[in-house]
């Protein structure tokens, strides 16, 4: 799966700003918050919306998108179950750099597979991971089909498709569920900065 370490004679070089340090500049935690759902159930709407909120608060934050980084860094991925793995993984040590860095990372990836989003979790120091479902409906998110795809699907058009040719593994231990399908993506960057807020990432 490309996850071996395959160069020898490296050593981790560590670094002379800790992130702690770099927290107490910024005034706020750096952690990932990793938006996974189906395609069409608002993670991209409500990673934005939220990043606005965070920004007006004097938060670093960044946003790392599903197309987006398939344009750049993984435009050698495609669907097929271990290029899902490998889109995943590459993006989790994005994160975690970013992370490091003491930004707020949010993170918009279908990443239907448990096993890949764990092994993010995995790789992140505790609480630095938090796991938010965007769950709603596949009936709803069909109906709303902001780029016409899941028509595609159903056609053939689209092999390999979330929630209709390709499985969508809900999260066991997500830190928040956004029941996206009633409520507005403003109610739900609310809940997520709330959830912020409580747990002390913007002290
Ligand atoms: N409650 C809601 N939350 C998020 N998006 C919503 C909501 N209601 C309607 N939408 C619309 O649904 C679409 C969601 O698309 P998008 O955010 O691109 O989803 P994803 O990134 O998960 O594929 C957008 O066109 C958005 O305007
Ligand atoms: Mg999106």
């Amino acid at each position: 799966m490309g996850t071996e370490q395959k160069a020898t004679n490296i050593v981790w070089h560590q670094a002379t700003v800790s992130k702690s340090e770099r927290e107490q500049i910024n005034g706020h935690r750096g952690a990932t918050l990793w938006l996974t759902g189906l395609s069409g159930s608002g993670k991209s709407t409500i990673a934005n919306i939220l990043e606005k909120m965070l920004w007006e608060r004097g938060v670093r934050s960044y946003v790392l998108d599903g197309d987006n980084v398939r344009h750049g860094l993984n435009k050698d991925l495609g669907f097929s179950d271990q290029d899902r793995n490998e889109n995943i993984r590459r993006i989790g040590e994005v994160a975690k750099l970013f992370t490091e860095a003491g930004v707020m990372t949010v993170t918009a990836f279908i990443s239907p597979f448990r096993q890949d989003r764990d092994r993010v979790r995995e790789i992140m120091n505790d609480g630095d991971f938090i796991e938010i479902y965007v769950k709603c409906d596949l009936d709803e998110c069909e109906k709303r089909d902001p780029k016409g795809l899941y028509k595609k699907a159903r056609s053939g058009e689209i092999k390999e498709f979330t929630g209709i040719s390709s499985p969508y593994e809900e999260p066991e231990r997500a830190e928040i569920v956004l029941e996206n399908t009633a409520k507005t993506a403003e109610q739900s960057a609310d809940e997520i900065l709330a959830y912020l807020e409580s747990n002390g990432y913007l002290a």
